[in-house]
């Protein structure tokens, strides 16, 4: 890792702006230094002081300032980096560089570079979808500019879900990490937005042609304030795994995962989600589906409340965080009196008692298979390795510690032989 590695950060106005602090937290821990422009509209979201605090130098919002200009200028402020990465990417910003607009020291800053650009894009969906934006980012794009994003889920605004919300930190740090290391971005998902991408691709039919396969991954995140959130360890290894398996299999695949740091696995159509509740959401909009497997650490609680401002110390009590149960995803699904998917998969995560806790985890959840993490002191969250026992109300199959894509090579195989047995001949 050097630590000679720098970016330019454009903060634009929106509400994913304070995400932009914990990306800038993830930079450093990474040895990339981050120097910032927080546009005017920015700094409706983020303060230039949060910005400066933990990038670790002034954070410059002015264009005629007479200091920024005699200490550096926007023509060096440009230049001196290694990639320009503008974030949140609004409506205005990527009209304004489509247009090759310089009103502001942002877009002065982008028209002047001779670096890299890599925007990611947040905005309400049918901003997004727009013909106006259609054309500035199909433009973009002809002009070489990276894009990370955006993804689909709900949106701030009440009642709004789409393809919109900013790409999580950890996504906009691995589009970053990319670039800087010279390499193509990933296929971009969201550019022919709401396409859906052809799944198995090509060669031999695999033993899932013709089939549509869900996967939930990774953990969920829910929040406590626009700041905060509870989160678990999983890392959504083993559940990318399996998403990936299929697709070589030959199924169409839909990936629900929710904010991990993994690429999205090629060929697989990906949803990124936040909370359980989108989560939910977001599997009942790709359903129906032939095989549904829930390896996703859905946060079994979310906060009662959740503040819609930053909660702040006021050195009384501590704030009282109450919890509500979140829906179980697996439950609802396995439990559906239409549309259930053929075979529906669960995993349990133990670490006693493995196969009795998941022998009646089967049972509570209606499921068909329920795949047990033997996680009793072996690192499974976050590691390579997995060992598992498949539980059907047949017995019990165990398997031995395996790499999380062997694991996911076999339940494939074995869920395509288990489908094709329950299909009337
Ligand atoms: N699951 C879900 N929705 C939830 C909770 C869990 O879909 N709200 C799914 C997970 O994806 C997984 C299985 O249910 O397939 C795990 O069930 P869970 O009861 O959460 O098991 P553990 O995490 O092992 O928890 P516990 O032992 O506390 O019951």
């Amino acid at each position: 890792m050097s630590a000679s590695r720098s970016i330019l950060l454009i903060i634009g106005g929106g509400i994913a702006a304070y995400k932009c602090l914990e990306l800038i937290r993830r930079l450093k821990d990474r040895g990339i230094a981050s120097r910032c422009i927080l546009t005017k509209a920015g700094e409706a979201f983020v303060t230039p002081l949060s910005v400066s605090s933990l990038a670790g130098e002034r954070c410059f919002t002015d264009l005629f300032s007479l200091t920024d200009e005699a200490d550096i200028g926007h023509i060096a402020l440009s230049r001196s980096t290694d990639l320009l990465v503008v974030a949140p990417a609004t409506a205005d910003l990527i009209a304004k560089m489509a247009n090759g607009l310089a009103n502001d020291l942002a877009s002065t800053a982008l028209l002047a570079t001779d670096k890299r650009v890599l925007i990611a894009p947040a905005m309400n969906p049918r901003m997004w979808q727009h013909p106006a934006t259609r054309r500035n980012m199909a433009q973009l794009e002809k002009d070489g500019v990276l894009v990370v994003g955006p993804n689909s889920g709900a949106m701030a605004e009440r009642g709004e879900s789409g393809v919109g919300r900013m790409a999580e930190p950890a996504e906009i740090l691995a589009a970053i990490e990319r670039a800087l290391a010279g390499e193509a971005p990933a296929p971009q998902r969201a550019i022919g937005f709401l396409g859906r991408l052809p799944g198995g691709g090509g060669g031999a039919p695999g033993v899932l042609a013709g089939q549509h396969v869900l996967v939930t991954s990774g953990p969920t995140h829910e929040p406590i304030d626009p700041v905060r959130y509870i989160a678990n360890r999983s890392s959504g290894k083993q559940g990318h795994a399996i998403a990936a398996a299929a697709a070589a299999a030959g199924a169409r695949v839909t990936l629900v995962s929710g904010p991990v740091a993994l690429p999205d696995p090629e060929g697989v159509e990906t949803v990124h989600v936040e909370s359980a509740r989108e989560m939910l959401a977001a599997v009942e909009a790709a359903l129906p589906a032939q095989i549904a497997i829930f390896a996703a650490a859905v946060a079994d609680w979310r906060v009662a409340a959740e503040a819609t401002e930053k909660m702040k110390k006021d050195g009384s009590d501590l704030p009282p965080l109450a919890l509500i149960e979140n829906p179980d995803i697996l439950a609802t699904i396995a439990r559906r009196a239409a549309g259930r998917p053929e075979l529906v998969v669960g995993f349990a995560a133990e670490t006693e008692n493995v196969v009795t806790y998941a022998q009646a985890k089967l049972a509570r959840k209606g499921c068909d298979l329920i795949v047990a993490n033997d996680v009793g002191g072996t690192g499974v969250m976050g590691g390579d390795a997995n060992t598992v026992h498949l539980v059907t109300q047949d017995g019990v199959e165990s398997w031995p510690t395996l790499a999380k894509g062997e694991v996911a090579t076999r339940l494939v195989a074995h869920l395509a032989r288990l489908a094709a047995g329950r299909r009337p001949a």
